[in-house]
């Protein structure tokens, strides 16, 4: 409790109005973060003894180990030690999924350039960094393959190719009125975690190791500490009080680090951090995947799709990673909110020597449904129609059309009164009318507009991944502690939990206070991650304060009821507990519980009904519901500098009943910021020898406040989700980093303007200047070939 508590209840009329969730509250942490007092995984006061680690990284993109010396290093003022693949007593392997793919250490061949090859470690960071920048290397070159497209023509990949087809695509494309082929490039982003990825190892009793880290994932580094050390999962507990930003970087990535710390501590007995800085974090660690398209459609007069074909390739890095789930979730949001009857998907998991890529935020959704957007894009400007009105004749229907290409009915369908609303809101209609007069009237200075939806499902494609357990304590003085699965990257979802736990017991906020992610008190936890924290967390977490509330309705029946009072009549609102027309204080009920043996403490568990999915025919009901959102974007380009400016925004976002609308706000904003930056400024450059040369913000340009948008509009549309999810609010992590398909199709808009819309330009993603002037200069070549 970090405050005084809110008073009790004066009256039973008060009871009705009792509720802890539906209402904004600021982050629990909010006073902490904005005071630099929240600790994050560095901040934790150092053990004495404690030494540094740094990591010896890989020049080579695709090399054979000859030999390695470390002589030099072992001579660095301040190094203790040197470690590498041969010191690791069991598996040098982190990898998520196919096991044996991810070498903790490169062991024999080095396959990218930052690819970690051995540990030093020193009694300061910088001893530690300095020597590891002077071990000598013997390499016998390899041939390298960097890009998606090099592996597809190699057939070199991470995980065997998917496909998912529905009807027949190739003999609808055959007969289709219109037709349209095209290609284009998607780029991958850095999460840019504000926090970087760190690993604190202290080892303990009888070979135990206590491995405090920034993950998203404690479960999973628990396994990979206790099968690199060889020793039992009994044996590590991983900790993660909260996390300075991980979307996605930190679901499996952080385990090289944890692995790396917990190696040291092991081999030296003594306590050792892990803290690489930005550079070497993001040489070491994957990115959003990028995507390579090719696609084939076919189409009526009015722009409905009859068949279409598209096929994905991914640059995956020289490990699969999470790579197949990212695909998986590509191909399972191709569709996004359309309704496709002919279809035919490949997706093809490039293996390539860099950085192993992996999850960020939408999780290969976002690169799913940018590909039927910008064909969407295409056809309608093939037409000569507005978009919209091409996009609202391909959407799910609400009854009929309404079956996903892997099988799913789509249920839950809002995306046509969300549209609606947002047309109407926006103002669409009046300001495409004047974009186009600005047009007219600028032949330096173009301005473009777009309207895009969002549908996006919610559930782990894997099914058994959708459980999480919790743990809630009443004290005897009345306070809550509250421990679940779920981890805490600023997302809010503490805060969520922390108000479905008091909004359960009756109790003001700030009794409840949620404690660090542990392994040693909730087991075989889940990522946190396709944005389903709160959905299973908050339900674990319900079911566990649930059964405390029953508890202590049966026993304050019997003490206060005066024997006319049913447990099922007692109420718990506002601090108190009120059985018939007694309110007696929650603390007193605690108390007198404890004293007659009532037990104050109850586990929660939560597994989230009606999935089940095949994963080799890709067909099943992979999401327990879908989110919906829209976005309209304005912009305005110079069309000499290809420089470019958001000046309206307008997001439309579905989150069911919003536990928290404030958080809900903030992750919608965020999301469509960092989307964003994803597809306009973000520019991942890799050099010929395989090097990244955007590894820090001098060279890789996220977005600052400047770029957001002078006039941005977010609100949450109205509505409950239609399963029963916890008080029916929706995730809200992951689905707004696709509103920004708006900023890019809006620009897309804008470049077409150059060519009176006759003609589709090629433009890429990210449109950073120098993409929006290279498609300036395509559209006006085309235009002349016309002419
Ligand atoms: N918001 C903040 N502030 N920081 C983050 O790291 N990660 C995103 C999203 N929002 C993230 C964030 C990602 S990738 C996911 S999957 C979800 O939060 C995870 O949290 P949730 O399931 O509790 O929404
Ligand atoms: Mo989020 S990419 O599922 O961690």
């Amino acid at each position: 409790m970090n405050q005084q508590a809110e008073p009790f209840l004066k009256d039973a009329t008060e009871l009705a109005d009792f509720t802890q969730v539906h209402v904004s509250r600021p982050h629990e942490s909010a006073h902490l973060h904005v005071s630099g007092r929240a600790t994050y995984t560095d901040d934790i006061p150092e053990l004495a003894g404690t030494l540094h680690a740094a990591l010896g990284l890989s020049p080579k993109a695709h090399a054979k180990i000859v030999s390695m010396k470390f002589d030099k290093v072992r001579a660095t003022p301040g190094v203790v030690a040197v470690f590498t693949a041969d010191d690791i007593p069991g598996h040098n392997d982190c990898a998520p999924i196919v096991k044996g793919d991810d070498p903790i250490l490169a062991d024999g061949v080095v396959q990218y350039v930052g690819q970690p090859m051995f540990i030093v470690v020193a009694t300061s960071h910088d001893a530690a960094r300095l020597g590891a920048r002077r071990a000598e290397f013997e390499f016998e070159e390899l041939p390298a393959v960097l890009t998606a497209q090099q592996a597809r023509a190699a057939n070199q990949s991470v995980i065997p190719p998917m496909k998912l087809a529905r009807g027949d695509a190739a003999s609808k494309l055959a007969r289709a009125a219109h037709r349209e082929a095209g290609e284009m490039l998607l780029g991958g982003q850095e999460q840019f975690y504000l926090e970087g990825q760190i690993s604190y190892a202290v080892p303990k009793d009888d070979d135990g190791m206590h491995v405090w880290c920034s993950t998203q994932h404690p479960s999973e580094m628990q396994h990979l500490v206790s099968h690199m050390l060889g020793v039992h999962s009994h044996n590590v507990l991983v900790e993660c009080r909260r996390m300075g930003g991980g979307f996605g970087g930190k679901e499996s990535q952080s385990g090289l680090f944890a692995c790396c710390a917990a190696l040291a501590a092991w081999k030296l007995l003594c306590p050792v951090k892990l803290r690489p800085d930005r550079d070497d974090d993001m040489m070491v660690t994957g990115k959003r995947h990028d995507f390579h398209y090719t696609y084939d459609v076919g189409y009526d007069d009015e722009g409905v799709i009859e068949g279409v074909s598209v096929d994905m390739t991914s640059r995956c890095g020289f490990s699969a990673d999470l790579s197949g789930p990212v695909m998986t979730r590509a191909v399972c949001h191709f569709d996004n909110a359309y309704y496709l009857s002919d279809v035919a998907i490949d997706g093809f998991c490039g293996k390539t020597n860099t950085q192993s890529n992996t999850a960020f935020r939408g999780f290969g959704g976002p690169q799913g449904a940018f590909a039927i957007e910008y064909i969407i894009d295409d056809v309608a400007r093939s037409l000569g129609k507005d978009s919209l009105d091409v996009r609202r004749r391909n959407l799910y229907g609400k009854t009929g059309r309404n079956q996903t290409p892997y099988g799913q009915i789509v249920e839950d369908n809002v995306i046509h009164e969300l549209i609606d609303e947002l047309e109407a809101t926006s103002d669409y209609r009046k300001r495409r009318a004047e974009v186009l007069e600005f047009n007219r009237n600028n032949e330096v200075l173009k301005k473009g507009l777009a309207l895009t939806p969002v549908k996006f499902g919610i559930a782990f494609n894997v099914t058994h991944f959708n459980q999480a357990g919790a743990l809630v304590h009443i004290y005897t003085d009345g306070s809550v502690l509250v421990n679940h699965g779920g981890t805490e990257m600023g997302q809010g979802l503490n805060t969520k939990v922390a108000q479905v736990v008091a909004h359960e017991l009756g109790v003001s906020f700030n009794r409840v206070r949620v404690t660090a992610t542990d392994t040693s008190k909730v087991a075989n936890t889940s990522a946190t991650a396709a944005s389903t924290g709160s959905d299973l967390n908050g339900k674990a977490a319900q079911d566990a304060a649930r059964q405390l509330r029953e508890r202590l309705a049966a026993f304050a029946a019997d003490k206060f009821g005066a024997g006319e009072v049913t447990a099922s009549q007692v109420r718990f609102a506002g601090d108190c507990v009120l059985v018939g027309d007694a309110i007696v204080p929650f603390e007193e009920v605690i108390a007198k519980a404890y004293v007659a043996r009532v037990q104050l403490w109850s586990d929660g568990f939560y597994a989230t009904p009606k999935l089940y999915w095949d994963q080799a025919k890709l067909q099943g009901r992979p999401f327990f519901y879908y989110s919906y959102g829209a976005a309209v974007s304005e912009v305005v380009i110079d069309t000499l500098t290809g420089e470019m400016r958001v000046l309206r925004a307008d997001a439309l976002h579905d989150v069911g009943a919003s536990l928290n609308p404030a958080i809900d706000v903030g992750q919608v904003e965020g999301g469509f910021i960092q989307g964003m930056g994803w597809l306009t400024t973000e520019e991942l450059w890799w050099n010929a020898g395989g090097k990244l040369m955007t590894h820090a913000p001098s060279t890789y340009k996220i977005p600052t406040v400047n770029d957001t948008p002078p006039d941005f509009r977010v609100r949450l549309f109205k509505n409950r989700n239609a399963e029963d999810s916890i008080h029916r609010s929706k995730a809200t992590g992951e689905p707004p980093l696709l509103l920004p398909f708006s900023v890019f199709f809006a620009i897309r808009d804008a470049v077409a303007a150059v060519g009176d819309y006759k003609v589709n330009p090629p433009l890429n993603a990210p449109a950073t200047g120098e993409e929006i002037l290279k498609a300036i200069g395509a559209v006006r070549v085309a235009r002349l070939d016309r002419h």
